[in-house]
């Protein structure tokens, strides 16, 4: 099957139930999206589908063909202002989860730009970290949002 990833057309020799995660890991080397829960529980896997966070452990191959598939490979090129202001807050401790993290922020704020914090918590529930990231991760996505209002 033809995918879209990262803007580029991508051919896959893969049955189309293959979870997309594997698929990218496994048959085109994107290993910056983890394997966290497989369920869709932690958010590791986390990519976007048009533009929306999507848990690719539990998306089938086949369920994403004719849509624009983006990991975290393909976000920053310069680094996307959510990763400056996750360098800048030094978020990551093992970083196990902060691909899933980032991806997550970046659809977040796309949809809603000026969070509170109070949003920025619900939005990002879904992603757990097991190092407890949680507070560098909320202050770089607030100072993602200034960054991305000054732009
Ligand atoms: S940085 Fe270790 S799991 Fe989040």
């Amino acid at each position: 099957m033809k995918l879209h990833i990262n803007g580029e057309t991508r051919e896959v020799d893969a049955p189309e139930d293959t979870p997309l995660l594997w698929v990218l890991r496994d048959h085109l080397d994107l290993t910056g999206t983890k394997f966290g829960c497989g369920v869709a529980q932690c958010g590791a896997c986390t990519v976007h589908i048009d533009g929306r966070a999507t848990r690719s452990c539990v998306t089938p191959a086949g369920a994403v063909r004719g849509r624009r598939v983006t990991t975290i490979e393909g976000v920053g090129d310069p680094l996307h202002p959510v990763q400056q202001a996750w360098m800048a807050h030094a978020v990551p401790q093992c970083g196990y989860c902060q691909s899933g993290q980032i991806m997550a922020a970046i659809s977040f704020l796309r949809h809603v730009p000026d969070p509170t914090d109070e949003e920025i918590d619900a939005a990002m529930a879904g992603n757990i970290c097991r190092c407890g990231t949680y507070p560098r991760i909320r202050a770089a996505i607030r100072a993602a949002a200034k960054a991305l209002a000054g732009a």
